[in-house]
């Protein structure tokens, strides 16, 4: 096929590294190198027994066809319940409607918002495949650089410093990926305030709710009934493969959302939602807590260590299984870094190039959802690493 027949929003969709250097990763373990992978954002908990159970007597019971676009009832239903028990909040099953991941929730979000050359605020860093959604449906994705200082989040004065006759609405992610740090309640409601006064739209992708170590849980629910909300099975339920997610809507968005979901997806996995049910027991969701409190004592030990080697570490990540480290004492190119080490070492760390032109040469980003004893290891070799050059 010639490539001039290719969309050109393709030029506005730019290669995921980390999977690039995944591919590296796999190559160097085919000649039999032993690789700690710290590089894809992935628990290493996987669904507990009783979800796996729930899969298994549910395609015994044939339980295998499309459910509806909005997903099935019962977990609509206990979804809401969820946010009942663990943030006080009354959403009705109504405005949830049960997607293929956060991606899909994304996907749909953005095709019910994003007009062709109209600009979305997001900060820099932030979790590239956002930007990619907003340029999929022909948006911009307008980044604006965020530091420490901010918690590498959005601000109120930055919103209405870049918002322009274009400008739609907000996108955010809470606690982040590749930081790892949550905006603050107070300004998230500002910026909320902000845009509902610009009559744009807001929209929080909450996908490592659960996984925030300090204060209380929050929803960014909680500011109005006028959000859009990302949220997914991927992260605190440890379910990535199974491809299962979910929004949260304001009432009137709900029919458009069904309609392009009928369209775009039929629906989610019917095993997955099935089994999905069952990661509400109250048995699981202790399970849970137990992997989220060995998530903390791994962020916990993997912080001071990056700093006494040399990475800094500004704010410290509440949330997520993320650290985002400056290594500019170490190296002026965090792409070239990030590759020797792989080479020399063998341990996958991702290069800021992913999240963002801002941080793209100075920091890393450091997933640990590996064991602790693959990050007791992979501190070892970067010393080790370190020492050597
Ligand atoms: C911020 C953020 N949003 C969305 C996603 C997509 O996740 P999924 O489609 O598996 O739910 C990810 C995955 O890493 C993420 O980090």
């Amino acid at each position: 096929m010639h490539l001039n027949a290719l969309a050109s929003r393709l030029q506005n969709i730019a290669p995921f590294h980390v999977m690039e250097l995944s591919k590296m990763a796999a190559a160097l373990e085919q000649q039999g190198r032993h690789i700690i992978h710290m590089g894809i954002g992935e628990p290493d908990f996987t669904a507990v027994p009783a979800v796996v159970a729930a899969a298994t007597e549910a395609m015994s019971a044939g339980k295998m066809q499309y459910t509806s676009a909005t997903g099935l009832p019962e977990l609509r239903e206990a979804i809401s319940a969820h946010y009942q028990r663990v943030y006080g909040l009354n959403i009705s099953p109504s405005r949830i409607v049960v997607t293929a991941g956060a991606s899909a929730a994304l996907l749909l979000a953005c095709a019910a918002l994003v007009e062709p050359g109209s600009e979305i605020l997001m900060p820099d860093p932030s979790y590239p495949c956002n930007r990619h959604f907003v340029a999929a449906f022909e948006g911009r994705a307008r980044l604006i650089e965020s530091g420490p200082e901010d918690r590498f989040q959005l601000s109120p004065e930055m919103v209405e410093q870049y918002w322009s006759e274009a400008t739609r609405g907000v996108l955010l992610a809470s606690p982040s990926n590749p930081t790892g740090t949550s905006i603050l309640p107070a300004q998230l409601q500002k910026i909320v305030e902000l845009v509902r006064s610009k009559q744009g739209f807001t929209i929080v992708d909450e996908i490592y709710q659960g996984l925030s170590y300090e204060g209380a849980p929050f929803s960014a629910l909680s500011l109005g009934e006028d959000l859009i909300v990302i949220n997914s099975f991927s992260k605190y339920f440890n379910m990535t493969g199974w491809r299962l997610g979910w929004l949260v809507l304001p009432e009137v968005l709900v029919p458009q959302v069904e309609k392009l979901a009928q369209n775009l997806l039929i629906c989610a996995s019917s095993i997955a939602q099935h089994a999905a049910l069952a990661c509400f027991h109250p048995d699981s969701i202790a399970l849970y807590e137990q992997r989220k409190a060995e998530f903390k004592r791994r962020r916990d030990y993997i912080v001071p260590q990056l700093q006494r080697l040399g990475f800094k570490v500004p704010v410290v990540p509440d949330g997520a299984f993320y650290v985002y480290a400056d290594c500019s004492d170490i190296s002026d190119d965090a792409d070239a870094l990030t590759i020797d080490m792989l080479n020399k070492v063998g341990v996958v760390l991702v290069p800021g190039l992913d999240f963002g032109p801002s941080t793209a040469r100075r920091y890393i980003r450091l997933s640990y959802a590996t064991s602790m004893e693959n990050l007791q290891e992979a501190v070892a070799r970067i010393e080790r690493y370190l020492a050597q050059r």
